[in-house]
């Protein structure tokens, strides 16, 4: 069996939402300090609907894989949906990962949580 599945390998080929949105409602950054590996998400909301999410990831392919399916699941999506996101939620959908490669995923799940941790705090001002 090939190590990774042809969503992983199409996804990092040609990933969705890479980019800036430059009047993000939320940003999230996180990174693991293992491999040094960088993720970055934007969110822009309105109505308590993601109406628009883009990704900067500095990292591995399935770090890369597991940022654009994020987007994609939550994309159009209530916020309170995004919120629930797992990174089993992601590997599933990538048609899974190795075991060793499961933390990427989490990496995405972390971001999405910073960015919306980002937009609850933006809105409490
Ligand atoms: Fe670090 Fe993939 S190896 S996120």
């Amino acid at each position: 069996m090939a190590l990774y599945s042809e969503k992983v390998m199409d996804h990092f080929r040609n990933p969705r939402n890479v980019g800036v949105i430059e009047d993000a409602d939320g940003v999230g950054e996180v990174g693991n300090a293992k491999c040094g590996d960088i993720m970055k998400m934007y969110l822009k909301i309105e109505d308590g609907i993601v109406k628009d999410v883009k990704f900067e990831t500095f990292g591995c392919g399935s770090a890369i894989a597991s940022s654009s399916m994020a987007t994609e699941l939550i994309k159009g999506k209530p916020v309170e949906e995004a919120r629930q996101l797992t990174n089993q939620a992601v590997a599933e959908a990538l048609d899974g990962l190795p075991d060793y490669k499961m933390h990427c995923s989490v990496l995405a799940q972390e971001a999405i949580e910073a960015a919306l941790k980002d937009y609850e705090s933006k809105k409490e001002e």
